[in-house]
């Protein structure tokens, strides 16, 4: 079975959305084999978003991450890699389908970075690395 790492972002975090996320993912089926709050480094999210390093996004989003508590799941079950990406929905809010999380519940107007709830790894490369920063621990 595969597993993927979960991040509530801040702006879910702050609106009260860590529950509804979560029933969300269990509904599905899949299981938490990990779970933290805590306020992300700018430091670790240097390393979590290495690849967006000179978009112009990068620094707003960084500033957005580390600007408040975030909740980091790591996730278990068949496909729940590419299956989380699907409850997820499209990266842009705006874009994103009813009934998916950032669909439902993300925003876009008028922010230097989508504000779109969650975070969730887009590979199993993606997911081993990603879990290994937020949970050094976990085997
Ligand atoms: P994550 O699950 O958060 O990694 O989202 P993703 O894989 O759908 O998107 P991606 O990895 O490309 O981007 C990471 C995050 O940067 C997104 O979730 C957004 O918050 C933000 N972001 C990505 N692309 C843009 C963009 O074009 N404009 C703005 N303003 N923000 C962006
Ligand atoms: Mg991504």
């Amino acid at each position: 079975t595969e597993r993927s790492l979960v991040l509530i972002k801040p702006d879910g975090f702050a609106r009260g959305l860590t529950g509804a996320v979560l029933e969300r993912i269990e509904r599905k089926g899949y299981r938490l084999a990990a779970l933290s709050v805590l306020t992300p480094t700018r430091e670790m999210l240097a390393e979590h978003y290495a690849e967006h390093d000179g978009k112009p996004f990068y620094e707003p989003l960084v500033a957005f991450m580390s600007s408040g508590p975030v909740t980091a799941v790591v996730i278990e079950g068949e496909q729940c890699i590419a299956g989380f990406r699907s409850l997820a929905g499209a990266t842009d809010p705006t874009k994103a389908a009813p009934g998916s999380i950032r669909g439902d519940f993300g925003r876009d107007w008028g922010n230097p970075v989508q504000e779109n709830i969650v975070h969730g790894s887009d590979s199993p490369q993606s997911a081993a690395r990603e879990i290994a920063i937020w949970f050094p621990g976990l085997g």
